[in-house]
């Protein structure tokens, strides 16, 4: 399939089924603020801030400035051995911005890059201590932390993984899934309550098993992004943050959904009151314009690998990217960083949420084939119950029909998700919110 300009031969797009998307290409050339125009151009607004990245809406001045500044100033500079004062910048913004002692980042440039980054600090942490043994890592069923081994070991979307079998990672377990479709199936800006403590299979079977000794770190996403905007049951990301200190477990937050905004606070640690001892981040930390990525350790973390006997010209941590903290990057998140701040966006991201929120609840609730309404800081998401023997194809075909209609919004198994940029306008929630109601009849 050819296009007037380009040919169609070459790409083969990530987590996208290639075949259908050849029959029918989706393929934007422009954006600004909320909307994308299409190469047969057609206007669609962006109801999912182009994969939670796009926070302060499209094609912003400031950051495209700081960007081309930084071209003409320092293009590239090595990263290792050496490093460049925006990276320096960027890092203390963004440690300034984190809770408690989260203070020291390693950047890296992607979510899945962090996943990575962070298991192999909680490995080398705990060695530098004299607890090599502490090598077992602790997901959730449902978690998406990246496509790396680390990521996907950690990481519980089974299609995900089912591919790589013996090639994940030895020495890992899942906590159950933070889901109770028959108590909390809709959840509006709330903790859902459970009657029972999910928690309690980590502390009688999972920990047991392993023994609380041999377990590095325990990783979560605070709400579970990727597989459909699932929100952790009330009390327990604290709770889990006191088993892990009862038992000198690391707490890692993979924030690259929940970070910079998207709860109406800095982080979903804030939101909660629970600082981890890492917390990744990538995506809206330069408003998905360049990748970006990192891990903020606590300042423990970091104390312990420098407290080492080897001679001062030995690298502390053998671990690091050609681009961490690359200048240009580094430059995009703090021009987003101040934009954010300027335009009171991540309060602005918590009041938007009330409204995508309650229309959601009022929109949705009774439509065919609804089973499920969840909304919590600037996303919601409709659970939908799946065509028999097909998983997944009613929230695709929805997927589909909504673009038609010049909305884009994001299938995830059988729920649609909606997470639009912090700009977002009543108006725009409206029309997002519409057009969704209506495939959802259309595809019942
Ligand atoms: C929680 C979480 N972690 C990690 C990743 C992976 O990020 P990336 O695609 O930048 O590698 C994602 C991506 O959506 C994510 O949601």
């Amino acid at each position: 399939m050819a296009y007037n300009d380009f040919s169609m031969d070459n790409h083969w797009l990530p987590f996208t089924p290639n075949r259908q998307f050849r029959k029918e290409p989706r393929v934007f050339v422009a954006a600004e603020g909320m909307h994308f125009t299409t190469h047969d151009g057609k206007k669609v607004i962006d109801g999912i801030s182009s994969l939670w990245c796009v926070g302060a809406g499209h094609n912003r001045k400031p950051i495209n400035e700081a960007i081309k500044k930084q071209l003409d100033t320092l293009d590239y500079a090595t990263a290792f051995q050496a490093s460049n004062d925006q990276a320096f910048k960027a890092a203390e913004m963004i440690a300034s911005m984190a809770p408690g002692d989260l203070n020291k980042v390693l950047f890296c440039n992607s979510g899945s890059e962090a996943a990575d980054t962070s298991l192999k600090v909680a490995l080398a942490y705990h060695r530098a201590r004299g607890e090599g043994h502490r090598n077992v890592f602790i997901g959730r069923e449902k978690g998406y932390h990246g496509v790396g081994f680390g990521g996907m070991s950690v990481g519980g979307i089974p299609a995900n993984r089912k591919v790589y079998g013996t090639s994940l990672l030895p020495r890992v377990d899942h906590l159950r899934f933070i889901h109770d479709p028959a108590g909390n199936a809709y959840i509006h800006n709330q903790e859902p309550v459970w009657q029972e403590d999910i928690l309690l299979e980590l502390e009688n079977r999972i920990l047991p098993l392993h023994d609380p000794s041999n377990v590095a770190a325990i990783i979560v996403e605070p709400v579970a992004g990727s597989a459909g905007w699932y929100l952790p049951p009330q009390g327990y990301l604290k709770r889990l943050r006191e088993i892990c200190d009862k038992h000198g477990i690391l707490l890692i937050f993979d924030e690259v959904i929940t970070g910079f905004g998207r709860m109406g606070t800095n982080f979903a640690a804030d939101y909660y009151g629970v600082v981890p001892d890492m917390l990744n981040f990538a995506k809206c930390v330069t408003n998905g314009v360049i990748p970006l990525g990192g891990v903020i350790c606590r300042d423990k973390l970091y104390d312990a690998m420098m407290k080492t006997e080897a001679p001062e010209h030995v690298i502390e941590f053998f671990h690091g990217y050609t681009y961490s903290g690359h200048p240009v990057a580094c430059a995009a998140a703090i021009a987003t960083l101040n934009l954010y701040k300027q335009e009171n966006l991540f309060a602005r991201a918590g009041e938007m949420g009330k409204l995508l929120g309650d229309a959601f609840h009022s929109t949705f609730k009774g439509l065919p084939n609804v089973i499920g309404i969840r909304s919590l800081g600037l996303a919601a998401a409709v659970e939908l119950a799946p065509i028999a023997g097909t998983p997944g194809k009613r929230a695709f075909d929805i997927y589909l029909d909504c673009f038609h209609h010049g909305a884009l919004v994001r299938p995830a198994g059988d729920v649609v998700v909606i997470a639009p940029p912090y700009v977002v306008e009543k108006s725009h929630i409206d029309q997002l919110v519409n057009t969704l109601a209506d495939s959802i009849r259309k595809n019942a």
